[in-house]
């Protein structure tokens, strides 16, 4: 994963002991690193990285509500949340499943994108893209219709790996991504007509009614809690007979949690029931995982949702 995120304190000496604690919780010594973690803190009551750093390892140690109140705090310090406390927040059971903040995720993938391809193709066997355009032809050829499109949508495009996926079958693709580093790798595969850096449904509710015949989102979903909002932008910009192609991940229990990899799962039924109240239909839901953790399979769902 990308380089941690540190915000300078300000206080040299409250940095210099947030350096030192980072020492230690990497050779995992988290009791001395919480130590010197509240050190930092009392010289810098307002030091974002040391408060969430602090939060992260207290959660380690098991002590949940001492978790808690350091990740409050971070948030306090840093109302935009670059380091991403609500996700532990929500994980941890002291806040409802809410949407990811926006500066985190921009964090996040800026600092990912350099190695992005190399960390999520090479070493975690990513095949998102693979999967859309399997699951895109097979619906589309069930309805005998041909695999072409005129103009796609690329939701969370990345550094462009759909797009290149599916060139050979779309006239025209628009990508939209949060994050300007991942723009700036999808713009340099001359693949896309437009490229935006905006949240999907901002970039979505920018787009003109019946303007796309296919809404792609590879491994985007994991990052939006709320599929209904974008799910109903969908349904207006698809033009009739349009798809919108999605990988999710998902979870044997119900609606939606935040995994262990700090994304959102969606269960399949609630999968199911957020695109029929969109009014769209639902013919392709299934078991699929776009990418591996420890080698491991992360349960996955691919899902085509269609324009009647
Ligand atoms: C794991 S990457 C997948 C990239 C690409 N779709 C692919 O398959 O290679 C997720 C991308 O979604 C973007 N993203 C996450 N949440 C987003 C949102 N709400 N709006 C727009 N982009 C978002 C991230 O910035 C990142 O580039």
């Amino acid at each position: 994963m990308p380089a941690r995120l540190f915000l300078s304190s300000g206080d040299l000496m409250a940095d210099r002991r947030y350096e030192f604690a980072r020492d230690l919780q990497l050779k995992g010594d988290l009791v001395a690193a919480a130590d010197l973690l509240e050190q930092a803190v009392e010289l810098a009551p307002e030091f974002a990285s040391a408060w969430f750093t602090l939060g992260e390892i207290r959660r380690q140690l098991g002590e949940r509500e001492a978790a808690t109140a350091a990740f409050h705090e971070a948030r306090a310090a840093d109302p935009d949340d670059h380091h991403g406390a609500t996700l532990y927040l929500m994980q941890l059971g002291a806040e409802e499943i809410s949407a990811m903040p926006s500066a985190y995720v921009q964090v996040l993938f800026d600092q990912y994108a350099p190695r992005f391809e190399s960390a999520l193709v090479g070493d975690l066997g990513y095949r998102g893209p693979a999967l859309l355009f399997k699951a895109a032809l097979s619906v589309r050829s069930a309805a005998k219709k041909p695999a072409h499109f005129r103009r796609a949508i690329d939701l969370g495009c990345g550094t462009g790996l759909v797009a290149s996926a599916f060139a050979g079958n779309v006239d025209r693709f628009v990508g939209i991504d949060l994050s300007p580093r991942m723009i700036e790798k999808s713009r340099a595969t001359s693949f896309y007509a437009e490229l935006e850096v905006a949240d999907m449904l901002r970039g979505l509710r920018g787009k003109p009614e019946t303007s796309a015949d296919l809404i792609l989102a590879a491994d985007a979903m994991v990052y939006v809690a709320d599929l209904a909002a974008v799910l109903s932008e969908a349904k207006r910009v698809l033009a009739a007979g349009g798809l919108f192609a999605f990988t999710a991940e998902t979870h044997a229990g119900e609606g939606v949690i935040i995994g262990e990899g700090l994304r959102y799962a969606h269960a399949a039924a609630h999968v199911r029931a957020a695109v029929e109240a969109a009014g769209l239909k639902l013919p392709l839901l299934e078991d699929r995982s776009a990418r591996n953790e420890d080698n491991i399979p992360v349960p996955g769902l691919v899902a085509v949702a269609s324009k009647t």
